[in-house]
């Protein structure tokens, strides 16, 4: 079979991944500093930089709003004057963007291969299978309730299956609003946010079952499904499941004025070990507003535990609950270089790196983030 060979104008406009030019290599942070504020100048009112809390410092300062996937869904909705939106963090969330955006405005991720390993857990024939399966067991009064991290064909299948998308920061009042539309939902991909969630509205530990997408029937048996309020994809964060309850411990021990505060995506026992949980911007509120000369450890990305400390809270002592600092691996993967790449780009009337949801997945992806920014 022949492979079409696009053309540069064609490869810009399908969005594919373009590599950092070389001599964007090498180049001093100063100098990366300066060359990317005078291209955020130039660009003005046609430029917005979406910044997620966990970007590193040197992109992160850049950022004209930056917030938790939440927070950053809705800047992307409301900032409709701008041609650009240049989005720090990773796929998940620039195609959040893209779908709730003005048709006229383009969004960018620096770089294409920030993606998120707890994303691709869950696959569109997967979780088509899935409900299949489901169906076929006679399981059909079924919400389906996809977090923010997933791909825009998770969400698109939510959407048309009357079903919604969450985040962190609103997963409880989600969870409510699916509940009131069925008898069971079926959450992915991240099992602990699920898990923690419905725990914290109280729905004990043995009315949740987990489908694993790699067995027939998600590995479970008919009973043990028609017993279950939630259905739990088998999905996880690498990074904030390395958090243990033995590290809590620890800490409890070495200082015990301590409060410990971590992430919904954590495991449940260490979201019980702690003080309190909640999404990245709940955590930067918790603490900013705590008395000063507290003691926090906290369980979420080494960046934003870093910033914590030197930025939003220097007056008060806060740690990393893993001393070796969890970093995720494609947050990091967007570099002051690729920001500057994107930007003196732009000024050259390039656009490198685009992210475009299919129009087929675009409406249903649509109907879900609308339904979830409409959840109170
Ligand atoms: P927040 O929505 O809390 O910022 O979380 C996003 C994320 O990917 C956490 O791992
Ligand atoms: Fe994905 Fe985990 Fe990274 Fe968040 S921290 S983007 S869930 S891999």
């Amino acid at each position: 079979m022949e492979l079409a060979v696009l053309s540069k104008d064609e490869r810009h406009r399908v969005g594919e991944s373009q590599p950092l030019p070389e001599c964007y290599l090498g180049v001093s942070a100063d100098e990366l500093d300066g060359r990317i504020s005078a291209a955020q100048a130039a660009l003005g009112e046609r430029l917005v930089i979406l910044g997620h809390h966990y970007q590193r410092d040197e992109v992160f300062k850049f950022a004209d709003c930056s917030g938790d996937s939440f927070k950053l869904a809705k800047a992307a909705a409301e900032r409709s004057t701008a041609e650009f939106i240049v989005f720090c963090g990773v796929h998940f969330m620039a195609e959040s963007a893209d779908v709730l955006s003005a048709p006229h405005q383009k969004v960018i991720l620096p770089d294409l291969a920030a993606g998120c390993s707890m994303a691709d857990m869950a696959a569109p024939d997967e979780l088509e299978t899935c409900w299949r399966e489901l169906e076929e067991l006679g399981v059909t009064d079924v919400v389906p309730v996809t977090y923010m991290n997933s791909a825009a064909g998770i969400k698109a299948f939510c959407g048309r299956e009357g079903g919604v998308v969450c985040t962190s920061s609103n997963a409880a009042a989600t969870l409510r609003w699916a509940w009131a539309r069925g008898e069971r939902i079926l959450f992915l991909p991240d099992q602990h946010l699920g898990r923690n969630t419905a725990y914290g509205m109280g729905v004990p530990l043995d009315a949740m079952v987990v489908w694993d997408p790699h067995q027939p029937m998600g590995g479970l048996r008919l009973d043990e499904v028609m017993g279950a309020k939630l259905i739990l994809w088998k999905g996880h964060c690498s990074v904030h499941t390395r958090f243990s309850v033995t590290q809590i411990e620890q800490l409890r021990r070495t200082e015990p004025e301590v409060r410990v505060i971590v992430h919904p995506e954590c495991t449940w026992d260490v979201v019980q070990a702690a003080d309190a949980s909640g999404s990245t911007e709940a955590i930067i509120r918790q603490i900013r507003e705590s008395a000063v000369g507290s003691v926090w450890a906290v369980g979420t990305e080494i960046h934003l535990v870093n910033r914590l400390a030197a930025q939003v809270a220097p007056d008060r002592l806060v740690l990393t609950l893993d001393g070796l600092g969890c970093l995720c691996s494609t947050m990091f993967r967007v570099s002051p270089n690729h920001l500057c790449w994107i930007l003196e780009s732009l000024l050259d009337g390039e656009v490198h790196n685009q992210v475009v949801v299919p129009d087929d997945q675009k409406r249903w992806t649509r109907v879900a983030l609308d339904r979830m920014l409409s959840i109170q």
